[in-house]
């Protein structure tokens, strides 16, 4: 993840060209890399898709993109009219092998016009139902065989389930190696997602502590106050589940569980990470109810405007059963986890959008104080805020001033902004460069896609199994339905609400002042 310069002449093939990601995600990450100096001189961006679109026209359609949703800002002239002849758009039939040979001739003019073999990166854009016959033409016109050279990137959904996964599996592998294909997730493009990895393993203080022993829970949260917007086609298949719990907090959690890789190669560090889901203690049938939770919001207000249920937004069905919400128990079976739970949430039309890991420590093993100073005494936190807000926060105790001893609990808070003057890159730019440099670091590898499949199987088949009776069950703008709080008050704790959400009120209050209650 050295983000140096790359020289590699590179061509992005765009399978799904003319589609969303690549207007929302993929061009505005490449324009900035574009800008800020990261794409070699010799780089294409070859869109292909079904419906003819005129270079001018699909340039045109790019920019918008890249106005509407690059975090860099909009493009400006100068450096967009040096980056947009760089894209093209090729009109094929993705399921006529002919096409390929096309494609084919026009990568082998790039090689002839710069003189040397490029990278080909074959970005699938697009549903997993297409991927078939493409990885079939690719391989039909001979387009995977420079293991060196030509890549092949898959977007989740990465299947729909574990026999899917296998499925999806066998065929990539089957044309490619598996050192050529980039599963997406990405979060783990985020920065502070892996700044977990710098955190844990570039620091002494906590790793000794990162265990059992001192750590009485985790929990991982991922709110969202966006419904499923124009995506409910995809949406009333997957669930919250699916979507959210199956890849990105999953792999948030393996981040936070894995042990001390011997070195940053991609491959040790992934296998770490597997170590973990591995580890995971499956869920029998007749516990799912004990250990998740599902909900579906009916409608509400966010931020002060009304907004539907989710049976009313467009494209769901009036009796839908697919959960907007999911809260999961799992247990990681090793040396260093053994019974410490780890709490995972995420929701569509919560209160606010916001992405944290809250670790929260034991209690101290005596009590030193009288009961008297404990009144308002916690256990330490730490807190890593993910989204909006990126930084790290630790709850330690102090005494509160005065000629009595109280103890009160204080927060000692690093963010991001405050402490680096930078932009942070978006996750796509991390990832397309990282795709770019040949560094698979942050990508799933087949195995532990399969892995976090196994671990969710057992409650995607219960919940399949009994329709839920109870939808909806939260409504838009609160933070989940009742059941929520009873996965973790049986267990006597409680769920921690967005410590960073308060925070931001007043953050120079907040950094003096005691923690905001629970
Ligand atoms: C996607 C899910 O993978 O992640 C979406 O399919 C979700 O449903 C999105 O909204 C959240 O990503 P981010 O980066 O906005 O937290």
């Amino acid at each position: 993840m050295q983000h140096d310069k790359i020289n590699q002449a590179t061509v992005f093939v765009i399978f799904g060209g003319g589609g969303d990601l690549t207007w929302r995600k993929l061009a505005p990450a490449l324009y900035n890399l574009f800008v800020d100096g990261y794409m070699p001189e010799r780089f294409a961006i070859l869109g292909v898709g079904r419906k003819p679109i005129a270079d001018d026209s699909y340039r045109r359609r790019l920019r918008e993109g890249v106005d509407e949703f690059s975090i860099g800002g909009k493009t400006d002239q100068q450096s967009w009219d040096e980056f947009a002849p760089h894209i093209v758009f090729s009109k094929a039939d993705l399921n006529d092998p002919q096409a390929f040979d096309g494609l084919a001739k026009e990568l082998s003019a790039y090689d002839e016009t710069w003189g040397a073999k490029a990278t080909r990166i074959y970005y699938m854009a697009l549903p997993p139902s297409v991927i078939k016959p493409i990885a079939e033409g690719l391989a039909g016109a001979k387009l995977n065989l420079d293991r060196e050279h030509a890549r092949i990137v898959v977007e989740k959904p990465f299947g729909h389930d574990l026999n899917s996964a296998r499925e999806l599996n066998r065929l990539l592998t089957q044309y490619f190696q598996e050192s050529q294909v980039y599963r997406i997730d990405h979060y783990l493009g985020k920065e502070t997602v892996q700044n977990i990895l710098a955190f844990r393993f570039a620091n002494t203080l906590f790793e000794p502590i990162w265990n059992r022993r001192y750590i009485d829970h985790v929990q991982i949260a991922v709110a969202e106050n966006d419904g499923v917007g124009s995506r409910s086609g995809y949406y009333e298949h997957a669930g919250a589940l699916r979507d959210m719990v199956q890849n990105h907090l999953l792999q948030i959690l393996c981040l936070i569980a894995m042990e001390a890789p011997v070195s940053f190669d991609s491959d040790e560090v992934r296998q770490k990470k597997v170590d973990v889901l591995r580890a995971i203690r499956v869920i029998r049938p007749e516990q799912v109810h004990q250990n998740a939770v599902r909900g579906q919001y009916g409608g509400g207000w966010i931020e002060g405007g009304r907004v539907r249920g989710y049976r009313s937004e467009p494209g769901v069905a009036a009796d839908s059963a697919t959960e907007t919400f999911a809260a999961v128990k799992l247990y990681v079976d090793n040396w260093r986890w053994q019974e410490v739970p780890f709490y995972l949430r995420t929701g569509k039309r919560l209160p606010a959008r916001n992405s944290e890991v809250s670790i929260h420590f034991r209690p101290v093993p005596h009590q030193t104080f009288p009961a008297s100073a404990l009144l308002d005494s916690r256990p330490n936190r730490l807190l890593i805020a993910m989204q909006p807000e990126e930084g790290i926060l630790l709850r330690f105790e102090v005494k509160h001033p005065g000629q009595s001893m109280a103890l009160a609990p204080v927060m000692m808070q690093f963010y991001y902004r405050e402490a680096f003057q930078v932009r942070s890159p978006e996750a796509y730019e991390t990832l397309l460069l990282d795709i770019m440099k040949g560094d698979s670091t942050l990508f799933m590898r087949a195995d532990q896609t399969e892995a976090a499949w196994g671990v969710i199987t057992p409650i995607l088949e219960m919940w399949r199994s009994v329709r839920p009776t109870e939808f909806f069950n939260y409504q838009a703008g609160s933070w989940g339905p009742e059941a929520f709080d009873i996965l973790i008050a049986q267990d006597g704790r409680s769920w921690t609400l967005p410590t960073f959400l308060q925070c931001r009120e007043d953050l120079a209050i907040c950094r003096v002042a005691r923690e905001p209650m629970e």
